[in-house]
């Protein structure tokens, strides 16, 4: 974390201008600079001096910010430049400082919280994060302020602050994807385990490696990604893991078939109760989610599991993306060790 101070003097006559021009720019940079934790303006003094104190969660550096800010986004440099009208042409000034120990105890107290989503800051790494719900999840996990760094098989239309081709059931591509994102983003707060593969057949026609590898993709593969993430999701005190079950591991499968799926997720849903036993006192939760008919690719096709359903629609991708967003969050920091049945109903009907 760290801070940077502006002074600026504003012209006795353009109060009332400086008033409004601060409002628009605090609006501008609430959209886009959720980095900042907080914003707060002083002044103007009796001398038309004003000081606005800005802290940053990770920023990699406050002059890229200050070059960013006054001269390559459009919109700023314009509000920016309003304030130099408005204000003494020479008076800016930007202070630089590394702890916010100085406004303990002061009179000043933030007024204006900016950057207020609640993973802000927050780094989140989704596995299977390229297409159906884990891009859902990615894209909620996102839209509360995270970075979120996306791994898959199949990469070629996964969106994220980082993508990184990985097969989560090998032990050294494990290793690697979450080494590259602690050092490209910095750390690593939130696991989403999303990746799962779901052949349905009956027994007599599955080969004995058809059988371990959905075990292998749907459980060692996310027990991998615990094992490895554990180190640094401790380290940061608030550390999280959302495991994407199924209702198909809590009652037989909605369809037959399911014999290698329902196994694996049932057994998904006890990995994560017994690694919240295990990581709990260690600072790192573990939930799951077990999502019912979810039409990942938006096909449509699910007019009779909708029907059946209380709420008489299937899931979406967004749905399980803002449980998952919730179960990563603060919000959700006595939950620990639960499967959030997200089905709309369906399995409390019967
Ligand atoms: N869609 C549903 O109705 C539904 C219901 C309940 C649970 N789920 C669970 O939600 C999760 C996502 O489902 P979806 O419908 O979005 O499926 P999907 O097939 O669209 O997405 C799964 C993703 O995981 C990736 N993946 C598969 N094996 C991998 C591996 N070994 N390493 C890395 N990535 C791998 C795939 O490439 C794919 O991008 C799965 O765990 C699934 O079991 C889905």
């Amino acid at each position: 974390m760290f801070g940077i101070i502006f002074l600026w003097r504003v012209k006795s006559d353009k109060l009332a201008e400086h008033d409004a021009l601060m409002k628009r720019t605090l609006a501008v940079e609430r959209e886009r600079a959720p980095e900042v934790l907080l914003n707060l303006t002083l002044g103007p003094a009796a001398d038309g001096t004003c000081a606005e104190v800005q802290v940053y969660q990770d920023y990699p550096s406050h002059e890229s910010f200050v070059a960013r800010a006054q001269r390559e986004d459009a919109e700023l440099k314009r509000l920016w430049d309003a304030f130099a009208e408005i204000a003494e042409p020479d008076s800016w000034k930007t202070i630089k400082f590394e702890s916010m120990d100085f406004l303990a105890g002061s009179f000043v107290r933030p007024v204006v919280p900016i950057g207020g989503r609640k993973l802000t800051g927050r780094v989140a790494l989704v596995t299977g994060g390229a297409r159906g719900i884990g891009a859902g999840i990615a894209a909620a996990l996102a839209e509360a302020g995270a970075k979120v760094a996306v791994t898959d098989i199949k990469t070629a239309h996964a969106k994220g602050d980082l993508v990184i081709e990985a097969d989560i059931t090998n032990e050294d591509s494990v290793r690697a994807v979450i080494d590259r994102c602690v050092a490209e983003l910095g750390s690593l707060d939130i696991l989403i385990n999303n990746a799962g593969i779901y052949p349905f057949k009956p027994v007599d026609q599955f080969s004995l490696e058809e059988f371990r590898r959905v075990l292998d993709v749907n459980v060692v593969g996310p027990w991998l990604m615990c094992k490895h993430a554990l180190p640094h999701l401790k380290r940061t005190g608030h550390g999280a893991i959302v495991n994407i079950g199924s209702c198909s591991g809590i009652h037989g499968g909605a369809t037959p078939g399911g014999s290698a799926y329902d196994a694996s997720k049932a057994a998904l849903h006890q990995l994560t109760a017994s690694l919240a036993v295990e990581f709990g006192p260690q600072g790192v939760r573990v939930n799951a989610i077990a999502p019912g008919v979810v039409d990942s690719h938006a096909t449509g096709q699910f007019a009779a599991e909708a029907a059946a359903t209380p709420l008489r629609r299937v899931g979406t991708p967004a749905d399980i993306g803002r449980i998952a967003a919730f179960l990563a969050s603060d919000d959700a920091s006595f939950l620990n060790g639960i499967t959030v049945i997200a089905d709309g109903g369906r399995m409390a009907q019967w």
